[in-house]
C-alpha cells in the first residue's frame, strides 16, 4: 500500500477502505508517513469528505493508536461529558459534582484552553494547589470513594489524534464534520466511559456556525459512540454569545460556585440541568428527562452538589476554603466599568470576539506555551434580548494591566450590538440527539 495512492483516490471523492485508513494513521503515528503527505490528505478529506463508514473507521484507528483505558474498577455507569468548546463555558465545573453528588461516577478527562475558547484544567487551578496529576490508582480511589475524578489528557490515549490534530492545526483543516467527530470521539472512546452526553456548540463562537451543521456533527458523533456501544447523547446548544456573564478563569469559577449555591444564571442553569438530566438517565438513576431534572434541582437546593465540589477539589490537593469564600479566588488589579453609547435591546454579543478579548487580557493562550493570568477577563453585566439605557454598565474589565484597558473598552463596544427591538429569538437548546 502506499499513501500516495490513498492522497489520489481521496482527492477523486473516493471512498477509503478500512486498511487504507488504519495505513495512514499507523504509518502517520510512528512517524513513517511524512508530515507534508498526511497534510496533502487532510487537505483531500476536507474538500471531499467522509462518509460515516470512513469517519467510524478513521475514529477506531485513532482510538487504538495507543492506550485504551479500563475503568472496570470502577462501580457503576460511568458517565463522561464533553462540550465542542465555547466562551464563558464553565458547566463541567458545576455538572460534574452535581451529578456526582447523586451517585453517579465522573470519571473525567479534561483540556486546557487554546485561543478564544476557555479549558476546565487552568480554570480548576484557580483554587490554589488544585492538581491534576494523579497516578492511576488516585483516579480509580477517587472516582470509587468520593465518585469524581479528574485528569489531563495522558500521553498515550490517542496518540495518532495529537498529532493530526497538530497538523490540522497549521494546515487550515480543523473546521471539518468528520475530522472533529472522529478527534473528539476517539479520546472519549479511549478514555473508557460506558455512556458519552455531548455538548454541541452552535453559533459564531463555536466550530458549527448553523444548528444544520451541529445537528449533523452530533449525529457523526452519536452514531460513532453507539457503533462501539456506548450511550452516546448530542445536545446542540447556542454558542452565539458567552455562555453565563463570566469569561475568565477565576470569574467563571465563581460563577460555577454561585450555581451551586443556588445563584446560577438562568442560561448555565439551563444547560447544566439538560447535560446532567440526560448523564443521569444514560446512568439509569432515573427514568425521565423531569425525574432527572428534579433530583439535580434538589441537590442544588440542599447543598450537596456544592459539598461534592469541595470534596473534589480537596481531593485533588486544592483548597477548598475558596468555595466558601470566593473572595479568596484570584483577583485582578483593576475592574473597569464598560457603558452602552446608546439606548436599546441587545441583540448580540458576538462570542468568539469576546473570547479573544479576555485571552488579549491574559485569560487564554495564543499558542500552546503562553501563560495564563487566572484572575484576569470580562464580566457581562448584559445579555443578549436585555434592554439597556445609554450610559449603562454593559460589561466589567477585570485587567492587571492598566495599558490594555481602552483597547478592551473599545472592541467590547464593537461586539455588543443594540438595536432599536428584537430581530430573532436564539433557543439555548437547539435539539436532542439520540
Ligand atoms: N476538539 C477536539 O478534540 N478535536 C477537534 O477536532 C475539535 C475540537
Amino acid at each position: 500500500m502506499r499513501m500516495y495512492d490513498i492522497i489520489v483516490k481521496k482527492r477523486k471523492g473516493q471512498e477509503l477502505s478500512k486498511e487504507e485508513i488504519d495505513f495512514f494513521v499507523d504509518g502517520f503515528t510512528k512517524g513513517e508517513i511524512p508530515d507534508y503527505q498526511v497534510s496533502a490528505l487532510l487537505m483531500a478529506i476536507f474538500f471531499n469528505k467522509m462518509n460515516t463508514k470512513e469517519t467510524a473507521d478513521l475514529t477506531m484507528a485513532m482510538v487504538n493508536s495507543g492506550d485504551v483505558i479500563d475503568l472496570s474498577s470502577i462501580d457503576g455507569v460511568k458517565v463522561d461529558k464533553h462540550s465542542t468548546g465555547g466562551v464563558g463555558d464553565k458547566t463541567s465545573i458545576c455538572l460534574t459534582p452535581l451529578v456526582a453528588s447523586l451517585g453517579v461516577p465522573v470519571s473525567k478527562m479534561s483540556g486546557r484552553g487554546l485561543g478564544h475558547t476557555g479549558g476546565t484544567i487552568d480554570k480548576l487551578e484557580s483554587f490554589s494547589g488544585f492538581s491534576v496529576e494523579l497516578t492511576e490508582e488516585e483516579f480509580i480511589n477517587n472516582s470509587n470513594t468520593i465518585g469524581i475524578a479528574l485528569t489531563g489528557q495522558t500521553g498515550n490515549i490517542a496518540p495518532a489524534d495529537k498529532k493530526l490534530y497538530a497538523l490540522r492545526d497549521v494546515t487550515g483543516t480543523v473546521d471539518n464534520m468528520s475530522l472533529i467527530a472522529s478527534s473528539i470521539m476517539s479520546k472519549k472512546i479511549a478514555s473508557g466511559a460506558d455512556a458519552i452526553v455531548l455538548d454541541v456548540k452552535v453559533g459564531d463562537g463555536a466550530f458549527m456556525k448553523t444548528p444544520e451543521d451541529a445537528k449533523a456533527l452530533a449525529l457523526e458523533m452519536v452514531n460513532i459512540g453507539k457503533s462501539v456501544g456506548r450511550k452516546t447523547i448530542g445536545v446542540i446548544s447556542d454558542m452565539d454569545q458567552p455562555l453565563g456573564y463570566a469569561i475568565g478563569n477565576a470569574l467563571e469559577v465563581k460563577e460555577a460556585i454561585d450555581l451551586l449555591k443556588g445563584n446560577g444564571p438562568k442560561d448555565l442553569l439551563e444547560l447544566t440541568l439538560t447535560l446532567g438530566s440526560y448523564m443521569i438517565i444514560c446512568a439509569n438513576k432515573a427514568e425521565t428527562f423531569d425525574e432527572a431534572k428534579a433530583l439535580l434541582l434538589e441537590n442544588i437546593n440542599n447543598g450537596k452538589g456544592l459539598e461534592k465540589l469541595k470534596e473534589f477539589v480537596k481531593a485533588q490537593g486544592g483548597d477548598s476554603s475558596f468555595i466558601d469564600d470566593t473572595n479568596k479566588l484570584p483577583k485582578a488589579k483593576y475592574i473597569e466599568e464598560v457603558r452602552a453609547n446608546r439606548s436599546g435591546i441587545v441583540t448580540k454579543i458576538n462570542a468568539e470576539a469576546f473570547g479573544l478579548i479576555a485571552m488579549e487580557l491574559g485569560a487564554g493562550r495564543e499558542t500552546k506555551e503562553s501563560d495564563i493570568d487566572l484572575a484576569v477577563g470580562i464580566v457581562l453585566n448584559k445579555k443578549r434580548e436585555d434592554k439597556v439605557k445609554e450610559g449603562e454598565v454593559l460589561a466589567y474589565i477585570h485587567s492587571n494591566d492598566i495599558n490594555n484597558i481602552e483597547k478592551a473598552k473599545h472592541k467590547i463596544l464593537n461586539n455588543i450590538v443594540i438595536s432599536n427591538e428584537l430581530n430573532k429569538e436564539i433557543p439555548l437548546i437547539y435539539d436532542i440527539v439520540k
